[in-house]
């Protein structure tokens, strides 16, 4: 029986050591070393209790992660990626699942998830794992995206909602990213998003690939958050607040400026305007606008109003600070 586990590309960071995950880690590898039976995590921040009780022959059923049959986005409960999986956004939190042991969605109990990367398939499953598979160890959040990772707004749509269930829960941190576009694996993510993730982490950001499996190799997670329509659904509010808390740590991450008072003592008010160039995204009369929002801008005291033109080659921190 091979029993891998996670390949070096995928380690959880030695920063990690503060989290349960290294706890349940070693715990995990230490017990698939030794003994394949009657195998029990304790999940001791849920208190959950799941029992592998063997590898088994026992096939899992597997379904396309991109299901063609539905159409995307326009079921208001589900979608292609893991079309089987009803959810719905609640508590002002977008849809999302957790596996095993989710609150929301009572029916996901104790299910574990498993993909097969080269088939492009996945399957739960509850107490036993089929041979050749691969556990991934800790927390790893997924994402699945109608659009790609580099433009700035669709992979922040993608990978924000992430940093919000982080705050709605005790700030536990995932060993690694699994990003996927349409039901394909994301092998790379734009620089800007890079940054964006790593600001909401506090940390460098483990992208996981699953490369090198052969036709028959499971990869089965210990804990999954799985996002697959963005921050859509996400309360106004929740909103306001996840953003808030990107933006000061953006601005900590690029070491900007930590006066907030302007020189006459009051509150200082930084307005930046990014703008995109051309017809589509650009607007229409540039000029104008900045024209107005400097005018308003000016009528408050400790008010800075500036314009940025966005490139594709402006830095992460550029944007956060040269405002
Ligand atoms: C979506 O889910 C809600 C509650 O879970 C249910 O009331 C509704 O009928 C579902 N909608 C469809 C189209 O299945
Ligand atoms: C992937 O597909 C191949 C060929 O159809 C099959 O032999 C193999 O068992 C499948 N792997 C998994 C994990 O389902
Ligand atoms: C597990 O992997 C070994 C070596 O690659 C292979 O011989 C065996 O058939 C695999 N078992 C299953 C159930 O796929
Ligand atoms: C911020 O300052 C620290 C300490 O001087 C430095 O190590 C770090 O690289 C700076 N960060 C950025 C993004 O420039
Ligand atoms: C970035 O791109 C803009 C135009 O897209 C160009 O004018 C500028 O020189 C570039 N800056 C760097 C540092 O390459």
């Amino acid at each position: 029986m091979d029993t891998k586990k996670s390949s070096p590309s995928s380690k959880p960071s030695h920063k990690q050591v503060e989290c349960t995950a290294i706890y349940l880690y070693t715990l995990f590898s230490f017990f698939f070393l030794l003994t394949f039976h009657s195998l029990t995590i304790t999940n001791t921040s849920t208190t959950t209790t799941i029992t592998i009780t063997t590898f088994s022959d026992h096939p899992l059923t597997f379904h396309p992660l991109k299901d063609t049959k539905i159409p995307p986005y326009k079921h208001p409960n589900k979608t292609w990626f893991m079309s089987t999986l009803s959810g719905k956004a609640i508590n002002g939190m977008p849809e999302h699942f957790v596996f095993p042991s989710d609150h929301q969605h009572s029916k996901n109990n104790n299910k574990i998830l498993c993909i097969s990367p080269r088939n492009k398939s996945y399957a739960f499953t509850t107490d036993h794992l089929p041979e050749n598979t691969t556990v991934l160890p800790g927390l790893t959040f997924i994402a699945d995206s109608f659009y790609d990772y580099e433009n700035p707004w669709h992979g922040m749509n993608a990978v924000a909602g992430f940093f919000a269930w982080m705050k709605e829960n005790e700030c536990k941190k995932p060993s690694r990213f699994l990003l996927f576009k349409n039901g394909e694996v994301v092998k790379r993510v734009g620089s800007w998003v890079y940054n964006l993730m790593k600001v909401g982490l506090g940390e460098e950001v483990v992208l996981e690939r699953l490369e090198g499996s052969s036709d028959r190799d499971i990869v089965c997670f210990e804990k999954v958050v799985m996002m697959r329509r963005g921050l859509g659904g996400m309360s106004g509010m929740m909103r306001h607040g996840l953003f808030e808390m990107l933006r000061s740590k953006a601005w900590r991450y690029c070491n900007g400026s930590r006066s907030r008072s302007s020189s006459s003592g009051n509150e200082m008010i930084k307005i930046s305007l990014v703008g995109r160039e051309g017809k589509k995204r650009g607007f229409k009369d540039e000029n104008e606008v900045k024209h107005v929002m400097k005018r308003e801008c000016d009528e408050l005291d400790g008010c800075s109003f500036s314009f940025i033109r966005f490139t594709s080659n402006m830095s992460f921190c550029d944007q956060v600070c040269n405002s």
